[in-house]
This record gives structure tokens, C-alpha cells and sequence, in this order.
């Protein structure tokens, strides 16, 4: 059992070119409360957008980076590919699919992945967003306390060429959807999906970094001929929700990811406390990775490293959290900025277009 086990995923950050238009998007659209408008500490003339649940618990949270004059990244190896969100049931997943195409956002799905049903999205710069239901569970097709030890392929009716697109396409809600209500609620994070062209070395960097354990091997239902294994905090009676990293092994692929607009900068897991992350960061360092010294984020400390496929990878601490200098009834409302920068505000707040907070 490795050491220091992350409770899994605090928060992933992305790469927007609009603040505003994302703002419109992720709480407008996906019902995400914005709980902090700041600016990106290491860029302070931009912003830095945080949303999430509950104040923005753990887990929960997407943070988008306003690069208005960055360039367009791509996917590819030390990338990711999507992000995807938790509903309760398919019931909820429908209703998402009306809401949102009835918004003008495409939407394809509902797909039976076995262990969960998705449906995919794309948000305004591009990012691939997925709505997955919270069951049925990777013990579907084998037993919980066996999980990821043998290849389990997909039966043939889950993979592409053998699906009924036309069918699926159609499906979608009965009726209108007025609200996003409390039984649509996007619950969390409930995977984030990579690429790597070596599962084994990716697989080894989750188990020793992070304490993570492979949860299932199988196959790209979409590309059978590759490999789509998953990792999570998993200690052989239960999978934890919004711990679950999942990559798509392309071996040999010279596809490299580009950092930029439309794709993710990093993902945030979770330690326990400041005295935790000092110890973890001592762990990293044991174990020979190249780790960041501990940067204060307000919110939370954090320290960096990357993937071996290079991914940068974070480990947030859950406290503070968003309360520590607004109250949690007006998170979001105002531009909070760390000490260290409130005597630039002026010049900081001239470079900023203004946000539309008005829902
Ligand atoms: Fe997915
Ligand atoms: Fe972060």
C-alpha cells in the first residue's frame, strides 16, 4: 500500500480565451455556481475563474485560466481529452441532452459504456466535456474486489460499428427543460481521460504519485483496437466518486498534446492538509520526481509535477477553501485577490474586462 493515497480529484483547470463566454457557459449552462473570480497568480493581469458546488468543495471544482491571446491547444499524448461530470441516472442525462440542445449546444449519446452511460459535449473553446450517470460501477463485469486485473472487453453491441447512431441521436427528453433543478445537478468530477503512449509507465506514476490503483483494463469503445485503462482510489470494497483518471493508450503515437486554448492546463488531486502536502511533497521528491516548492493559492497550498508523459499534475489541499476571504453567501461577487497583489489592484483591475454577473 503506498504511503500517501489522494481522497482524489480537488479541482482541473482549463484554458479559456473569454472569461465572460465562460462564464455564460459553465454556470449559466452546466449550473455551476462561479465561487471566485480572481486573477492566475503566476499572470496577474488575468483571470483566474473557479466554479463549483457546494462553496466549490473538492472535487467539484473547474477553474478556466482567460488567455485572451493564446493560441489553440491540442489534444494529443500528455493531454487530456475530456472531462466528465457525475449525474444521478439516465433519466438526468436525457434531460441534460434537451436542455442543452435545446441551448444550441451539440450533443451526441447517450452511449452505454457498460459501467456508466455518457453523453459528450464541447465547451465554447473546444474542450470536450462528457455527462456520465453514477452507475452502474465497474463491478458490472467483474467482482469488486478484483477489479483491473484482467482485460475486460466491452460486449459487441457497446462498441462503434456495431451501435444504432440513428437510434441514439434521436434519443433525447420528452418535454422542455425550464431549469437545471436539484435532480440534474452535475454531482462532481467523475472521471478525467488522457492520453499516454505507455500505460505501464502511466500506471506505475498514478500508483506511487498519487496512491491511485488500476480499476479497469479494457478497450476505447470508440477505437477497439487501443487499450482504455482506469485508475482510482480503490482499496478493494469500493471505488471513491470523483477519483477516477482514465487514459487512452496510444503506444508509438507521436500525437503530442499542445497546451493553449480549448484544452487543459492541469489536474488538481486532493491532500488532506498543509502538514499532509509538506509530507507528500518529501514522498515526491524520495521517489525521485521533479516537484514544485509549496505555492499558497489562497484557496489552497499546492504543490506541481508532471506525468511521465508530461501532464501537469497538482495536489491541492482541501482548507481554506473559498471562504477564506469572502463569505459564502457572496462567493464569486467580487474580484478577490491575494495579499500579495492587493496593492496592484488598480493597475490589475484596468487590464480586466468587466464580468457579466448577472445570471
Ligand atoms: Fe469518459
Ligand atoms: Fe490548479
Amino acid at each position: 500500500m503506498p504511503p500517501f493515497i489522494t481522497r482524489g480529484f480537488h479541482h482541473v483547470t482549463l484554458v479559456g480565451r473569454d472569461a465572460n463566454r465562460t462564464l455564460r457557459f459553465y454556470r449559466d449552462l452546466l449550473g455551476l455556481p462561479l465561487v471566485k473570480q480572481t486573477v492566475n497568480f503566476d499572470l496577474p493581469g488575468t483571470y483566474h475563474l473557479y466554479f463549483g458546488q457546494d462553496g466549490g468543495a473538492p472535487g467539484t471544482i473547474v477553474t478556466v485560466f482567460e488567455w485572451p491571446n493564446a493560441q489553440r491547444g491540442t489534444f494529443g499524448i500528455g493531454g487530456v481529452h475530456h472531462h466528465a461530470f457525475a449525474v444521478a441516472d439516465q433519466q438526468q442525462q436525457l434531460r441534460w441532452k434537451r436542455w442543452l440542445t435545446d441551448r444550441g449546444v451539440a450533443v451526441s449519446g447517450p452511449y452505454d459504456r457498460g459501467w456508466f452511460t455518457s453523453i459528450y459535449l464541447k465547451d465554447p473553446d473546444g474542450q470536450v466535456l462528457e455527462i456520465a450517470t453514477e452507475g452502474p460501477g465497474f463491478d458490472l463485469d467483474e467482482p469488486i474486489d478484483r477489479l483491473g486485473q484482467e482485460l475486460m472487453m466491452p460486449s459487441p453491441g457497446r462498441l462503434i460499428g456495431n451501435r444504432d447512431e440513428a437510434e441514439i441521436r434521436a434519443m433525447t427528453w420528452p418535454e422542455t427543460v425550464p431549469c437545471i433543478d436539484e435532480a440534474m445537478r452535475l454531482r462532481g468530477l467523475h472521471h478525467v481521460t488522457g492520453f499516454t503512449d505507455d500505460l505501464s509507465a502511466a500506471g506505475e506514476f498514478y500508483e506511487r504519485a498519487l496512491g491511485l490503483r488500476l480499476v479497469k483494463r479494457s478497450v476505447n469503445q470508440d477505437d477497439p483496437a487501443t487499450l482504455h485503462y482506469f485508475w482510482a482510489n480503490y482499496d478493494g470494497t469500493r471505488v471513491l466518486p470523483a477519483s477516477d483518471m482514465t487514459l487512452f493508450g496510444w503506444p508509438k503515437s507521436a500525437r503530442v498534446a499542445r497546451e493553449g486554448v480549448g484544452q487543459t492546463h492541469h489536474i488538481a488531486f486532493r491532500a488532506s492538509d498543509d502538514e499532509q502536502l509538506a509530507a507528500w511533497r518529501e514522498h515526491l521528491l524520495d521517489e525521485g520526481f521533479d516537484v514544485s516548492d509549496i505555492r499558497d493559492r489562497n484557496y489552497f497550498k499546492s504543490i506541481y509535477f508532471s506525468s511521465p508523459d508530461g501532464l501537469l499534475h497538482e495536489i491541492a489541499t482541501d482548507p481554506p477553501g473559498f471562504a477564506a476571504d469572502e463569505t459564502p453567501d457572496r462567493l464569486g461577487t467580487d474580484l478577490k485577490l491575494p495579499p500579495w497583489l492587493e496593492s496592484r489592484r488598480p493597475e490589475l483591475v484596468t487590464g480586466l474586462r468587466p464580468l457579466d454577473l448577472v445570471v
